[in-house]
């Protein structure tokens, strides 16, 4: 079996129990990766982590470099790749510091490198993405929340906006009409991506405010970063749980 990777975003640039082995700076056919990909031990497990937004969180989401990222991760051996994602909540159950395995997307992105065939190669595959989560990796992620005492929605539908800045209560609005529950900004392409480059994906998301217009109040970077911060323990125990599945 190959390795897992996770890739890390808000308040993951680096995993704070990873021990690292090495690090890698890929050359990949899509140009640069965020950063190099680090191999190292996450409890008895070996993995690899590649933090999403860079080293010193420089990228914003619509200048990550998916296709660099994920093809990298794959040349280094990555087989399952589980995303971190920091959202916004929508709907009742998704409040700050919840847990989510989501199981669908909407993607409301555009102007981003989306996919592989974009005709250099001369030939087109149209992937399936009817179920955008590879289903056996969310089962080891909510069955590692379990072990690992976690409380966990498993289920929700994510919308993937375009960023950087956060969204109008009328755009959330929309987003709930849509069916969507959480709001994030770099879950697609990612996870198209992944499927186009045969990799098993799926997102472990955890909530840092409500998404505009759902708390009566405005949206601060003090009210997010409290609530990364109150996650990390969380996310980390059941990384390092699903890391040994
Ligand atoms: N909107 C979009 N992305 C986010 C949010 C949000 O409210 N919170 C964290 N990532």
């Amino acid at each position: 079996m190959g390795l897992l990777a996770i890739i890390g975003g808000s308040g993951f640039k680096s995993l704070p129990t990873l021990e690292q082995l090495d690090a890698r700076q890929l050359e990949t056919p899509y140009g640069e990766t965020s950063a190099p990909v680090t191999r190292g031990r996450l409890g008895e497990a070996e993995i690899l982590f590649l933090p999403r937004h860079g080293p010193s969180h420089h990228l914003p989401p619509h200048c990550v470099n998916y296709r660099a990222n994920l093809w990298a991760l794959r040349e280094s051996g990555a087989d399952r790749v589980v995303g971190l994602a920091a959202v916004g909540g929508i709907t009742p159950a998704f409040g700050p510091r919840v847990l989510s395995v989501p199981d669908q997307v909407i993607d409301y992105t555009y102007g981003r490198a989306h996919t592989l065939y974009d005709g250099d190669a001369g030939q087109v595959e149209h992937i399936d993405l009817t179920e955008p989560y590879c289903d056996s990796l969310r089962q080891a992620l909510i069955e590692a929340c379990s072990e690992a005492g976690r409380a966990v929605v498993p289920h929700g539908c994510y919308g993937a906006t375009q960023g950087p800045r956060l969204e109008t209560a009328a755009e959330i609005r929309r987003c709930e009409r849509d069916g969507c529950d959480m709001v994030g900004m770099t879950g697609m392409p990612e996870a198209g991506l992944a499927r186009e480059l045969g990799l098993c994906y799926a997102s472990l998301a955890f909530v840092v405010n409500w998404a505009a217009g759902k708390s009566g109040s405005v949206i601060t970077m003090k009210e997010i970063e409290e609530n990364l911060g109150l996650c990390v323990e969380q996310v980390m125990a059941v990384l390092t749980v699903t890391a040994t599945r």
